[in-house]
């Protein structure tokens, strides 16, 4: 496994792999790895031949009041793991790098972005979106991995793609779960043991919520109300949103049909965390 901390050597590579005629699979990270970040890379070696994975804290995609600075960092271990599952190039540039002096071009993907996580972090999608346009430009991937633990962003870069005729094929992967249900996520070593506790009443207030709907509930308004009483009677947890919405537009439903999505955030002290699941509705 090679380690490539310059955006030219990066190119270089790629152009060495396009001529031996090799597809790129990209899996973007923001690194301190998790099975979750792993099942992409899984998904990614199946499918193409050279594995690039870039860790890359992005702040453009924090607001001034996130966890930007504290973010976990852990590069060595990073290593380790990736290099295990199989991951041919870690790409690990250096923020200069990336957003050199007099940086001003920004990426905006509408309409998906404006419910849910684009509603109240303000700015995190424009951010996301740019990095990811940064990255797709460089790497140049035949396919880019992203999960569904992040729904919206997963849908927002398949949208991007597609609007920007990217000619890169978005894959969204499942989400991976602690034993207990907790959806994993870099930001869970945050949680004190309590909160840690009460965290799993997230995965398990959706899967209520599924029971409901499977056995006929078809009152958004209800099955929120049902997840949201759930949340909060864990004594750490702050909800941010529950939300009831179709995959495809993320809009509000009020009436529960077609493909439709329960997710969301909660906060445990200053942790933040999103889970959702999706649902057939006939
Ligand atoms: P990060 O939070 O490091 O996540 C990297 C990728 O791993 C994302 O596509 C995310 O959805 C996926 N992932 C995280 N936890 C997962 C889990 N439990 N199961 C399955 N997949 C999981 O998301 C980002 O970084 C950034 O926004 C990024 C796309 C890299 C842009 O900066």
């Amino acid at each position: 496994m090679k380690t490539i901390e310059n955006i030219s050597r990066m190119s270089t590579f790629v152009k060495i792999m396009k001529k031996e005629g090799k597809s790129i699979g990209l899996v973007p990270t923001m690194g301190y790895l998790h099975e979750g970040h792993l099942s992409l890379v899984k998904a990614a070696k199946k499918h193409t031949d050279v594995v690039v994975m870039s860790i890359f804290i992005n702040p453009l995609q924090f607001g001034p009041k996130e966890d930007f600075q504290k973010y976990p960092r852990d590069l060595k271990h990073d290593e380790e793991m990736a290099r295990e599952a199989g991951v041919d190039v870690i790409f690990y540039p250096s923020l200069k790098d990336i957003y050199p002096e007099g940086y001003a071009t920004y990426v905006t993907v509408e309409k998906l972005t404006g419910n849910l996580c684009g509603e109240s972090r303000p700015g995190h999608f424009r951010g996301v979106a740019t990095i990811v346009t940064k990255l797709f430009n460089i790497v140049k991937p035949d396919v880019a991995y992203f999960g569904q633990k992040d729904m919206q962003q997963a849908l927002m870069i398949r949208k991007m793609a597609s609007d920007l005729n990217m000619d890169i094929e978005v894959k969204i992967i499942p989400i991976v779960r602690d034993d207990d249900g907790l959806a994993m996520s870099s930001r869970n070593i945050y949680l004190s043991d309590a909160e840690r506790k009460d965290a799993v009443v997230l995965y398990q207030s959706l899967k209520n919520a599924e029971t409901l709907i499977k056995n006929g509930e078809r009152d958004a308004r209800k099955v929120i109300k049902t997840v949201e009483d759930m949340i909060r009677a864990k004594q750490s947890a702050r909800i941010e949103y529950v939300k009831l919405v179709d995959t495809k537009e993320l809009k509000d439903l009020k009436m529960i049909t077609g493909e439709i999505a329960l997710a969301v955030a909660v906060f445990f002290s200053n942790t933040r965390l999103i889970d959702n699941i999706t649902i057939m509705v006939k």
